[in-house]
C-alpha cells in the first residue's frame, strides 16, 4: 500500500519535470520536439483523471524573442531583463504558464538549459500565484532540475533563498505594475553561470542567488549558442489553453500587457551590452499568444485564456 502510493507519487514527480521540456523546445528542430513531445505525453497521460480516453495530448504554446547576433558572433555568457509579473487567476490544475529567460547550448541529449523566471504551475506550487523559480538540465531534459531539488544549483546566501517562493507583488490590469529582475551571467573567472534577483523597481541593484558550476554542464560548459525571452504555456488538448503573461495580446502595451525590458545580454569579459540586432521571434500559435515588436530594449508578450488546440 504505501509502496504503492510512494511509486504513485514518483511517477507524478516525473511527469511534471517532463512537463517542462515544453520551455526549450522552441529552439529545436521539428523532430525533437516531436520526439520529446511524445514522451512527454506518455508520460503525463494518466494524470488527468477526468480524460481517460487516450485524447489528452498536452499542447504547449510559447511567445518569445531572441537576438540572433552577439558581439561574439553566435554565442552568450548570459542575460539580464525585467519581467511584469502576473497573477494567471484563469489556470486549471493540470496547466502552466511562465515568463522565463532560456540560456541554452547544444542538442539533442547534448541540451544544455539554464531557465529562471515566474511561473503560476499549480501541479507544483498548488496555488495559482507567480513564483520565481529555476530548472536546468544537462542532457536534453532525461533528466533535470527545479531549484534546489536535486544537487547542482549551489545557493550561495541562505537568506536569499527565495527560489520557489511565490511573489507577492502582482501587476493590475490598467494599474500599478510590478516586476522582477533577473540576471544569468557566466562569471569569466571561475566559469560558473551566476543567478542574479531584483525585485520590483530595482533594475540595478541585484542579489546574487546562487550558481551552477560550470562541471555541471556538457554544452554550456564555455558559452551558450541560445538565448531567448518571453512566456510559455502547456495544457491538455481537451481544455482551453491558460492565459499567458497578463492575459492581454500585446498590442493594449504598456500597464496592460506583460513585458520584458532592459533587456540585456552578457559578453565574454562579463559586461552586459545590448542587442545589436532587431531580434527574432518565435510564436508558434499567434492567433492564441503573441509577441510584439522589440524597442527600446523591451518587448509586450502574451494572450488571453481560451485558446483551443
Ligand atoms: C494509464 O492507466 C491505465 C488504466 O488506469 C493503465 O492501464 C495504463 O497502463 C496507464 N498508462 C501509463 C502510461 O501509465
Ligand atoms: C515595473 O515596470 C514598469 C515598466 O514596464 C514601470 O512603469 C513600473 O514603475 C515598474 N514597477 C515598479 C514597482 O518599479
Ligand atoms: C562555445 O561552446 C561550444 C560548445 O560547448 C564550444 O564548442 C566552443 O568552443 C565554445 N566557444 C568558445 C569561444 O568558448
Amino acid at each position: 500500500m504505501e509502496c504503492k502510493l510512494w511509486f504513485g507519487l514518483m511517477i507524478i514527480a516525473l511527469s511534471l519535470i517532463v512537463i517542462d521540456n515544453g520551455r526549450v523546445l522552441a529552439t529545436m528542430p521539428k523532430e525533437k520536439m516531436m520526439k520529446l513531445n511524445s514522451l512527454w505525453d506518455e508520460m503525463f497521460k494518466n494524470q488527468s483523471s477526468s480524460s481517460n480516453d487516450g485524447t489528452n495530448d498536452v499542447i504547449r504554446h510559447w511567445a518569445t524573442s531572441y537576438p540572433s547576433l552577439s558581439d561574439d558572433g553566435l554565442i552568450y555568457y548570459g542575460a539580464k531583463a525585467t519581467l511584469s509579473v502576473h497573477g494567471v487567476p484563469e489556470i486549471k490544475a493540470n496547466q502552466f504558464s511562465s515568463a522565463c529567460i532560456w540560456i541554452s547550448n547544444g542538442d539533442g541529449p547534448n541540451l544544455n538549459v539554464i531557465t529562471a523566471g515566474w511561473t503560476v504551475h499549480p501541479y507544483i506550487y498548488h496555488d495559482n500565484r507567480p513564483h520565481f523559480f529555476t530548472l536546468w538540465t544537462r542532457d536534453g531534459y532525461q533528466t533535470n532540475c527545479y531549484n534546489t531539488d536535486c544537487p547542482g544549483f549551489i545557493l550561495t546566501d541562505k537568506s536569499n533563498a527565495l527560489l520557489g517562493s511565490p511573489i507577492n507583488q502582482v501587476s493590475t490590469y490598467g494599474g500599478p505594475q510590478y516586476n522582477i529582475t533577473i540576471k544569468v551571467s557566466k562569471d569569466p573567472t571561475s566559469g560558473n553561470w551566476w543567478l542574479y534577483y531584483g525585485p520590483s523597481g530595482d533594475y540595478d541593484k541585484l542579489n546574487a542567488v546562487g550558481y551552477w558550476p560550470s562541471s555541471l554542464f556538457t554544452t554550456l560548459v564555455d558559452n551558450a549558442s541560445e538565448i531567448q525571452f518571453g512566456g510559455i504555456v502547456t495544457y491538455y488538448k481537451d481544455e482551453q489553453g491558460p492565459p499567458m503573461g497578463s492575459g492581454h495580446y500585446p498590442n493594449e502595451g504598456e500597464g496592460k500587457a506583460a513585458t520584458f525590458y532592459g533587456i540585456q545580454v552578457v559578453d565574454r569579459n562579463g559586461n552586459m551590452y545590448d542587442f545589436k540586432d532587431n531580434p527574432k521571434v518565435f510564436q508558434d500559435k499567434r492567433e492564441c499568444y503573441r509577441v510584439s515588436e522589440f524597442k527600446d530594449k523591451s518587448f509586450f508578450y502574451g494572450g488571453p485564456a481560451g485558446c483551443i488546440n
